[in-house]
């Protein structure tokens, strides 16, 4: 048996997100510059949303560039913008054979013009797909995330459209960036580092973490299964007593 045929797919995860970590050292340990480490993880970023698609998962989030990495080297922040461009030329396709709409979060005025360009147009042409939402976290930072919805909110009390005693969860839901995806059920980190780097902080209150040795560009659909394997071994008790559950 297989370990996709372990999967019950009528307990998948409704919203998976990945820290896709660790391009730069496969680079480096076998003695390429780390842009290669990048070109290859997009290999990794088609079958694993393809094989995402496949399986009935409704959301997935990549986490594909933070706030904090506009502060590496100019030359890879350059290179990582072009290749996102190629990308998302390249893979439109992919999206609309697997009738996958692209979404986006972050600070999306900071991407070069050519980039935010090429990413709202897949994101128009694809808007009608309905199998499975990609999100793309790019110039993504949750701190950054959590102070505009404060501005936001902000702004509604100042211009008498709601009452600080009305602001709930849900208001503050509603101002985030994800605010049309349910919370993540399951947060995957490849690269062996257990951390959590300034992700989706609020959306994964009561997400079950799931840590992989294995570097991004090693990761096959083979992982992604053993990751969701592990996911429906686990108890997810929100608060509650393991008898309350059963
Ligand atoms: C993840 O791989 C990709 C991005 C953060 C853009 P890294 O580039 O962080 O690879 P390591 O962690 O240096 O190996
Ligand atoms: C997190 O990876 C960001 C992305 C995967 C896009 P980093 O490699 O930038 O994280 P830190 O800085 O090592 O925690
Ligand atoms: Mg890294």
């Amino acid at each position: 048996m297989s370990s996709k045929d372990q999967i019950n797919t009528n307990k998948l995860p409704k919203h998976v997100a990945i820290i896709m970590d660790g391009n730069g050292r496969w680079a480096k340990q076998q003695g390429f510059l780390r842009v290669v480490g990048h070109e290859n993880g997009t290999k990794s970023v088609r079958e694993i949303v393809e094989a995402s698609a496949e399986l009935g998962i409704e959301n997935l989030t990549l986490y594909a560039f933070s706030t904090e990495n506009w502060n590496r080297p100019k030359l890879e922040v350059q290179t990582l913008m072009k290749l996102l461009v190629k990308s998302l030329k390249k893979e439109i396709k992919t999206l609309q054979n697997n009738n996958i709409r692209l979404n986006a979060i972050g600070n999306l005025n900071d991407l070069p013009d050519n980039a935010r360009t090429e990413l709202l147009e897949v994101i128009d042409k694809t808007k009608d797909n309905s199998r499975m939402t990609l999100t793309l976290a790019l110039s993504y930072g949750s701190r950054e995330e959590l102070v505009s919805v404060v501005k936001k909110i902000a702004d509604n009390v100042k211009n008498n459209i709601i009452s600080p005693e009305t602001i709930d969860e849900s208001i503050i839901n509603k101002h985030l960036y994800t605010q049309n995806l349910p919370d993540v059920d399951l947060l995957i980190r490849t690269s062996g580092e257990q951390r959590i780097s300034n992700f989706l902080l609020w959306q994964i209150a009561y997400a079950e973490l799931y840590f992989t040795d294995i570097l991004w560009p090693d990761f096959r659909k083979e992982n992604l299964y053993d990751a969701l394997i592990n996911y429906q071994n686990r108890e997810r008790r929100f608060g509650k007593t393991s008898e309350q559950l059963s």
